[in-house]
């Protein structure tokens, strides 16, 4: 079993660091942040995904222990992961906070007598971790990468929402070393994940498979809306018999050994809606886009994933202001301000864009989330929006409501119509809902 410190507690480090912790190694977390460090040494999850609390309070104090030292850290393993945040600038993608971990990194590494192997697992453009992540890590270490330290890249794929689960029973583990004995260390912590393919490769090849993924699947869902606007566009066809009628294709509906048929995992990025956001998408293909440009490389199809993307919440907006004539002194429920559905994550969400079209066009916005009501308050500071504190609430009196994350809850939604005086247009944004439901319906792809 392995000691291993993880540099940063967030989505991706917290559930690595339980999930390994529940894999028999023995995990030091360290987190900047006194809050969220003070939660997590309280044995409870900083933020809302399934699983993680009672994870956490299995392991906490015992094989899982949590520092804001990362020379502690450090001093008491053999491998640290660095699973900061890398987001995107506007311009490229920002490595600040991946280049003061190096730092302190680095520095406990000058200090310590033996042999320790760094890891990054935060999403970074290819060239990265040999680049200047070892540049970095040489000048605060004072040592040579590969005689003094070893160096690696592990990108993660989990999906939030189903972290747990992504973190312990993954499709693919990716390992780039640069070289054997980096290689070694970092193998021995996935030991334990029988089964799974692993692909053992250098630093920058690992860090492109994250990108492709994550490329690939923004690229799936800007094609689909594109051809979603384009039925609305011409008339006369649903979008999703469309995609029905697509999906049959032998391509994307597998034959199970029973002969039975089963639409293969990957249609699940073919639904067209209000756009992908998210930290991770967005942020992924704008810097893979940035470092082709830097490259030379014009990028053009990736960008354009961009371009599609940032027009969804104005499709939205069109098809309310045809469906209401105007938006000014209407009322509009947005159901949904998570990015996604099963998180209280809210980075990128599709719902403030829209919310703040709303609000400029004259609306009175009443929104609502299951669980990411708070944080979304705090995004929309300064905006005029009320919060409702459950779904009848949030539709009460609207004029249209709108519904924006695929949350399970919204399936009642007919049923909290039907009981309304006066029904609204409902706009389905994911379309999630049966039509037939409404007295008003539309949605994406109409
Ligand atoms: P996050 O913002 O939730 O967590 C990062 C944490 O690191 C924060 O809690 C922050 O306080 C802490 N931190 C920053 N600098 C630190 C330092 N020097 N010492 C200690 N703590 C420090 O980010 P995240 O969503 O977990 O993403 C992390 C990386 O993983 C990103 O590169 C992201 O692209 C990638 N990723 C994320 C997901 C996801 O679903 N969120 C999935 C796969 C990959
Ligand atoms: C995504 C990838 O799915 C993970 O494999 C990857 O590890 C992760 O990014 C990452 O690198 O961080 P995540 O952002 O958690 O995971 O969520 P997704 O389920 O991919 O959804 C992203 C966004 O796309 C959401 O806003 C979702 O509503 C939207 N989406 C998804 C669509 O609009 N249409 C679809 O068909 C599918």
């Amino acid at each position: 079993m392995s000691r291993v410190s993880i540099i940063g507690a967030g989505y991706v480090g917290l559930v690595t660091g339980v999930c390994l912790a529940e894999k028999g190694h023995d995990v030091v977390c360290v987190e900047s942040d006194a809050a969220k460090l003070a939660t997590i040494r309280a044995g409870a999850a900083p933020f809302h995904e399934e699983g993680l609390g009672e994870l956490l309070q299995k392991h906490i104090g015992h094989r899982f222990t949590a520092t804001a030292s990362v020379d502690e850290a450090v001093a008491a393993t053999e491998l640290t992961l660095i699973a900061v945040g890398t987001p995107f600038d506007g311009k490229t993608i920002d490595l600040s906070y991946v280049l003061r971990a190096c730092d302190e990194i680095g520095a406990a590494i000058r200090k310590a007598d033996r042999y320790h192997v760094v890891v990054v697992k935060s999403t970074v453009v290819p060239g990265t971790t040999t680049g200047a992540v070892q540049a970095q890590l040489e000048k605060s270490s004072g040592r040579r990468a590969g005689a003094g330290f070893g160096l690696g890249a592990n990108p993660e794929f989990l999906t939030e929402g189903t972290a747990l689960k992504d973190f312990m029973y993954p499709d693919r583990i990716v390992i780039g070393g640069i070289d054997e004995r980096s290689l070694e260390v970092l193998a021995a912590l996935y030991t334990a994940f029988g089964g799974v393919p692993v692909i053992r490769t250098n630093p920058s090849t690992a860090e492109m498979i994250k990108y492709a993924s994550n490329s690939l699947l923004a690229a799936m869902i800007s094609f689909s809306n594109e051809i979603a606007d384009l039925c609305t566009a011409v008339g006369g066809i649903d979008a999703l018999d469309v995609m029905r009628g697509v999906h049959a294709s032998t391509y994307l509906t597998v034959t199970n050994g029973n002969g039975a048929r089963a639409q293969a995992p990957i249609s699940s990025f073919l639904e067209a809606g209000c756009g992908f956001g998210g930290s991770c998408l967005p942020k992924d293909v704008s810097a893979l886009v940035a470092h082709g440009n830097a490259r030379g490389l014009d990028m053009g199809l990736l960008r354009e994933v961009m371009t599609i993307n940032r027009r969804r919440p104005g499709r939205v907006i069109e098809a309310l202001e045809r469906g209401l004539g105007t938006l000014g002194g209407k009322r509009v429920a947005v159901l949904g301000l998570a990015f996604k559905p099963d998180t209280d994550d809210v980075r990128e969400s599709p719902a403030f864009p829209i919310i703040r079209a709303l609000v400029e066009g004259g609306a009175q916005v009443s929104a609502f989330d299951p669980v990411a009501n708070a944080p979304a308050r705090r995004a929309l500071a300064g905006v005029t929006v009320s919060f409702a504190k459950n779904l009848q609430e949030a539709v009460e009196g609207a004029d249209a409501v709108v519904v924006v994350t695929r949350w399970k809850e919204f399936e009642m939604l007919p049923d909290v119509v039907a009981a309304m005086d006066r029904p609204p247009l409902v706009f389905d944004g994911r379309r999630m809902l049966d039509r037939a439901a409404f007295a008003r319906y539309d949605g994406i792809g109409l």
